[in-house]
């Protein structure tokens, strides 16, 4: 993993190289983790995510000819697109299918997107559950916003950002990524109420503390994970109707027995009670946090993560050993973070057990034959600039 001036020194680099020309700027988006509050977005509840360090850069400048081309360090080859009005979903496909859902949303919301040609590359791993597609997303729709004069404060771009993901690419997320790459701010959890989007910067000083957050990127392959987010979003989905509520946010902790009391379904009564229980331990979180006491989080981590693998059923044996071998060896608390299935797993450690805590998950992981994790300690990192 490179720091992020060899990641913008790469973009600038595949720039030259493709288009043999200098670009007008560069824009950096970084990828995310989910501090506490899992399937919360889509049912208008809460989440605490935070900005990574590992960032996206995109290179760009304006193309004459009114279409886009687009190099990343995944492929050989730029893809093109365009022009306007030839840009409708199911077009481009693959990485770039990001990009051009954003030119699309653009359009689609009426802006005049420019031409441009644009090089990506990017030290956030695709496929670890750390939001590579928000970075992306996140990183041309900056560069496009600035290269076209586009009249469109920050605040709005992750509703854009979601609609490129959602109906151009097609996958039906909610808004947390987004947000998070686009409004993250340095030592700081972003406390984003995803029915109004209105967020608190929560501060978040973990070397103040004396504290580390690990990320342990479990290895595991992504099982289902598509097909299985979309049914976990149908089930609260159906839920929330046969409660006669607009989403499962609108059923408060007080209430929670009395409506599972009215649910038939097993399967269904324990979506809805992660749902309502993770909103509750965020807003505990937030609490904590805001009195400073970063180290009493642990065990809402730690329940949150129950609440995934045993209610919402979204955990798999790499990511439960990575959080069990956390646990026993030290960890205030641990979690997974993300869609589930796979991913990464965090774990809140004293800093002078970080090396500690990480030789135990990967003994765990040798135990059980397991491909060996990566683990690295993350601070929260601001959200989608230019960078020059
Ligand atoms: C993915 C989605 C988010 C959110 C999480 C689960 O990261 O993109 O919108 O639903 O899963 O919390």
């Amino acid at each position: 993993m490179s720091a992020a001036g060899d990641v913008a020194a790469r973009a600038t680099a595949g720039f030259r190289q493709r288009y043999g020309a200098e670009p007008a700027g560069r824009w950096a988006a970084p990828g995310r983790v989910n501090l506490i509050g899992e399937h919360t977005d889509y049912n208008d509840g809460f989440v605490l995510p935070f900005a990574l360090p590992l960032r996206t850069v995109v290179a760009a400048a304006l193309a004459d000819d009114g279409r886009w081309s687009v190099w990343s360090e995944l492929d050989d080859e730029p893809v093109e697109f365009g022009p306007a009005g030839a840009d409708e979903p199911g077009r481009v496909d693959g990485w770039a299918a990001y990009v051009a859902g954003v030119v699309w949303a653009l359009r689609a919301a009426g802006h005049d997107v420019p031409g441009a040609r644009l090089a990506v590359a990017s030290d956030v791993p695709v496929g670890s559950g750390l939001s590579s597609s928000a970075a992306i997303e996140a990183a041309v729709l900056a560069a496009l916003v600035d290269l076209g004069g586009l009249d469109l404060p920050a605040d709005r771009w992750p509703r854009l950002a979601q609609r490129a993901e959602n109906d151009y690419v097609g996958a039906p997320t909610g808004i947390m990524d987004q947000s998070a790459v686009i409004r993250g701010r340095s030592g700081h959890a972003l406390f984003l109420d995803c029915r109004t989007e209105e967020v608190e910067q929560i501060p978040f000083d973990l070397d103040a503390a004396g504290l580390a957050m690990l990320v342990v990127d479990s290895r595991a392959p992504h099982r289902h994970a598509d097909g299985e987010y979309a049914a976990r979003r149908k089930s609260c989905e159906r839920a929330a109707k046969a409660l006669g509520v607009a989403a499962l946010r609108d059923v408060a902790t007080a209430d929670l027995d009395a409506a599972l009391a009215r649910l038939d379904d097993p399967e269904t009564r324990r979506r809805v009670r992660h749902v309502v229980t993770e909103d509750q331990r965020v807003l505990d979180t937030v609490e904590l946090l805001r009195a400073g006491r970063i180290r009493d989080i642990g065990p809402l981590l730690t329940a949150s993560h129950a609440s995934m693998r045993d209610d919402f059923e979204i955990t798999v044996p790499e990511i439960d050993t990575a959080v069990e071998a956390a646990l026993a060896a030290g960890a205030y608390g641990a979690r997974m973070t993300g869609g589930g299935f796979g991913g990464c797993v965090l774990a809140l450690v004293d800093a002078d057990a970080a090396d500690a805590v990480a030789a135990a998950v990967a003994a765990a992981y040798a135990d059980r034959g397991f491909t060996a994790p990566h683990t690295l300690p993350v601070l929260p990192a601001g959200g989608a600039t230019r960078l020059d």
